[in-house]
């Protein structure tokens, strides 16, 4: 049986005490049964291991570089995030890939160096509007996961999967289970071709998750927790949501 999971990506919001009232406001709606994580953004993540300390969320990062070190300025490595004691980083974030050209390879040697360092990277796929009603789909999602698999290798089963259409992002238009599970479970048969562990593997939706409608996503067979973006900045619909993961 999966673990559900449930990560809030805080992306560039927040400030020292936002988010000091959003992890002690969330601290007390817990526990819950679901693993859940903020991933926030640099400058807050020692503020934020900090405050959760001996607590049951996790933390993690937005991005980290493919590279181990040495003159790449405004980088942050892997190694620096694990030394804080970071659990998870996401990487190849839609808004990543649009706003900062990053190609499959790249992700794909970010996840490298992430799980290289013992973290575990949140690797994200998705479609645009465009290449949605292309039918591109499948060919797409497939070209970014298996740029990651081909990298990986037998690691692939390390890492944790999002699938977050592009159209869905911050826009309020959710896919439908069964829009979301399609893609999932075709996710899940690429990846079972790659390791015998795929079944293992959580697989998050992310992309307009609110409260009214992640239980339903969560309930469908290949989906096991999401990645959650605007509702994530927000304790009561952030809680709602872990609860509904079960
Ligand atoms: P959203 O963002 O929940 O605001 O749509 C999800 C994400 O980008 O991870």
């Amino acid at each position: 049986m999966r673990r559900k999971l449930v990560v809030g990506n805080w992306k560039m919001n927040g400030s020292r005490l936002l988010n000091a009232e959003l992890l002690a406001g969330l601290d007390g709606a817990g526990p819950w049964v679901s693993d859940v994580a903020v991933c926030a953004p640099y400058p807050y993540l020692a503020d934020v291991a900090l405050s959760l300390q001996g607590k049951r969320i996790a933390w993690g990062a937005q991005d980290c570089s493919s590279r181990e070190a040495g003159a790449y300025t405004g980088d942050v490595s892997a190694a620096m995030l694990a030394e804080f004691g970071c659990k998870y980083v996401i990487v190849g974030h839609s808004e990543r890939r649009a706003y900062h050209a990053e190609s499959d390879q790249l992700v794909a040697d970010k996840a490298k160096i992430a799980l290289a360092h013992n973290l575990t990277p949140i690797v994200c796929v998705g479609e645009t509007l465009a290449e949605r009603e292309a039918n591109q789909t499948d060919v797409v999602v497939k070209r970014q996961m298996s740029a990651v698999i081909h990298t990986l290798g037998h690691c692939i089963s390390q890492v944790v999967v999002a699938y977050e259409p592009v159209w869905a992002i911050g826009t309020g238009k959710t896919a439908t289970p069964e829009q979301a599970q399609a893609v999932h479970a075709l996710l899940r048969t690429q990846l079972h071709a790659a390791t015998p562990k795929s079944a293992e593997m959580q697989l998050l939706y992310g992309g307009s998750v609110k409260p009214d409608n992640a239980a339903t996503l969560f309930s469908q067979p290949d989906i096991d927790g999401g990645l959650i973006g605007g509702a994530s900045l927000k304790v009561a619909d952030f809680a709602a949501i872990c609860r509904a993961a079960g």
